[in-house]
């Protein structure tokens, strides 16, 4: 309903001032957002989230991160087609490359600087991992591996929105400026792409909350098991470190950078149990494909965009850099600075990070969503 009254007033505002951006805020109430993410089989949850939310959705944007941007589309895709979804939320396929990253490149630099837990898309291929219903990693970024889908079909490619995700994103900002909250939870190339197609974007956008860079997180890197180490490793911004530059430089009018305090929100049994016995097409998804040995990464970052005064217990403010020397071990990783010692020679932005969500209020967001999973009229 208030996707179907705000293309018409699109609609009718561009029959009368041609392709000049159409300024009208005030005139729709929901907050509004892109949730760009590399989307996997149960991130439903974050479009379930923000659909119990005063949020409107305006689109779902895939990048490459964990996996390739198709993949990750026709993710998007399913998820939104367990609840009848795809009718009111299209979804916009990203760009399947970083700006300069490659899987040789990557596999290099570990090869220098040691291997990551987790390398994401340019992970070796691993044809056994694949059969067995993981998502592709290195080779060909066009290649679907249908067993990774909920039901174990991908969906049609057709269905997916023709637009770019990255134009679509500046078309949304710039239809609705200083509404549009962009929500990231994977690379930064699409954001990237967008500010560099549009230098009006990130300052006419609402806000970024996005998931990734975390801070001195390399003792526990090394102080605990495998799945500890991958945990407090990164892949978002490493992916494409030089998009997460021009991302978190841009003169956005808000930064929240979601980091370590996700590390501490998980779902154990008797969460999962409660899902599991409604039993609807999200939960049976969820039994099937949900990661509990991983945090509540993104819906705690989506928690946090949502409902920050309830969510966000502690928190401070710096200015962040991202590391984009190749040859450095901390490339892809973000050094924060407070105001007193920040650099003079380029232009950083202050972001604000949470020390500290409030964990059970987190995991109620989920539980509650994905057990009364909303519909398009919630949108
Ligand atoms: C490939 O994936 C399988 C199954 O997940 C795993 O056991 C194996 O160690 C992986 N191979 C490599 C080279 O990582
Ligand atoms: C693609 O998305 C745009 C923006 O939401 C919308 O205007 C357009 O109608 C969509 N196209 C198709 C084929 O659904
Ligand atoms: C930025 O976002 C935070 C959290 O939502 C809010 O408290 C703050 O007022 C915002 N600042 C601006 C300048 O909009
Ligand atoms: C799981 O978390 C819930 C609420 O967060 C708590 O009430 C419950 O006791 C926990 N269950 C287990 C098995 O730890
Ligand atoms: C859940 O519902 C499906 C039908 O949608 C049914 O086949 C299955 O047995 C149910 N599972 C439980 C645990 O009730
Ligand atoms: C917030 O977190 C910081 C860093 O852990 C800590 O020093 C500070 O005491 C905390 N503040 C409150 C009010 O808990």
């Amino acid at each position: 309903m208030k996707a179907a009254i705000a293309v018409l007033l699109a609609l009718c505002a561009a029959a009368t001032t041609g392709l000049v951006p159409i300024k009208r805020q005030g005139e729709t109430e929901a907050p509004k957002v892109i949730l760009d993410n590399d989307w996997g089989p149960t991130d439903f949850i974050l479009v379930l989230m923000a659909l119990a939310s005063p949020y409107q959705i305006l689109g779902l944007t895939s990048n490459t991160a964990n996996s390739w941007a198709l993949q990750c589309s026709l993710h998007a895709l399913r998820s939104l087609q367990l609840g009848g979804l795809e009718n009111c939320i299209p979804v916009h396929k990203g760009t399947d490359y970083p700006l300069l990253n490659t899987a040789d490149l990557q596999q290099s630099w570990e090869y220098i600087h040691g291997a990551l837990p987790w390398s994401g898309a340019f992970a070796p291929m691993n044809m056994t991992a694949e059969a067995a219903g993981s998502d592709p990693t290195d080779g060909n970024p066009n290649r679907i591996v249908p067993s990774s889908f909920v039901d174990g079909k991908a969906p049609d490619l057709n269905q997916l929105n023709g637009t770019m995700a990255a134009a679509f994103m500046v078309d949304m900002v710039r239809e609705y400026p200083g509404e549009v909250s962009i929500y990231a939870a994977g690379s930064f190339t699409n954001i990237a792409l967008a500010i560099r197609l549009d230098p009006t974007f990130a300052q006419n956008a609402k806000e970024l909350v996005f998931m990734g860079g975390y801070i001195d997180t390399n003792l526990l890197m090394v102080t605990g098991s495998a799945n500890e180490a991958d945990i407090n490793s990164d892949i978002n911004i490493k992916i494409d470190p030089e998009a997460a530059k021009i991302v978190l430089t841009a003169d956005w009018q808000n930064i929240t950078l979601v980091g370590n305090a996700a590390n501490s929100v998980f779902l154990n049994q008797t969460d999962l149990e409660e899902i599991y016995n409604v039993n609807n097409s999200f939960s049976q998804a969820m039994m099937q494909y949900f990661q509990a040995y991983f945090p509540l990464w993104d819906a705690t970052a989506l928690a946090v965009m949502l409902e920050p005064e309830t969510v966000v217990t502690n928190s401070t403010d710096f200015f962040v850099d991202v590391d984009v020397a190749w040859y450095s071990p901390y490339y892809g990783n973000v050094r924060a600075s407070q105001q007193m010692y920040a650099p003079k020679g380029q232009t950083l932005r202050s972001v604000r990070y949470p020390f500290a969500v409030d964990v059970e209020r987190v995991k109620e967001l989920v539980r509650d969503a994905v057990m009364q999973p909303g519909s398009c009229e919630d949108n």
